[in-house]
């Protein structure tokens, strides 16, 4: 089934000059560029992207960092991309996630733990429906 998803990447891998590289890998995986834009997020956006997260010890950090840097937001498009590119992504966690996944070759914990992860994939159809409506309303 050909789905969309949204993609974030993430400050740190704006300031440390890793968007290219997470591009190139999502366009060797052979999914399509439906949208992508550099922008800086705002704590309207970031209130209704992460309102699962409301009240989490997580929650305002995660939001401080969202807003420290310009990120690069994408939708992408091709079959069960929404699953294939959380596998492209690898685990929350980048000290232990796979190497071979973007987490785990260029991410690391820098002493935030899992915070800076490097990007953002939507987690089911639902999702991705909502979040595209946040990040894009005109598609
Ligand atoms: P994402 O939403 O960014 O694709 O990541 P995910 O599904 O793997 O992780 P999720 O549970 O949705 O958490 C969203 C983001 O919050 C930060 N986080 N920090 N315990 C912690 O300190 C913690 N847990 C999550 C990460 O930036 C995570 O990607
Ligand atoms: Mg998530």
């Amino acid at each position: 089934m050909t789905q969309r998803t949204l993609v974030l990447l993430k400050p740190d891998a704006v300031k440390r000059g890793q968007a290219g590289e997470i591009i190139r890998r999502i366009e060797a995986k052979g999914y399509a560029l439906v949208a992508l834009e550099l922008r800086s997020a705002t704590p309207e956006v970031l209130a209704e992207h992460y309102a699962e997260h409301e009240g989490k010890p997580f929650y305002q950090p995660l939001v401080d960092f969202m807003l420290s840097g310009p990120v690069v937001a994408i939708v992408l498009e091709g079959e069960r991309c929404i699953e294939g590119f959380r596998s492209l992504a690898g685990a929350t966690d980048p000290t232990v996630a796979a190497p071979g996944t973007v987490r785990g070759d260029l991410g690391r914990d820098w002493g935030l733990k899992v915070q800076q992860n490097l990007v953002h994939g939507s987690d089911s159809p639902e999702s991705a429906e909502r979040e595209i409506a946040i990040w894009f309303p005109h598609l």
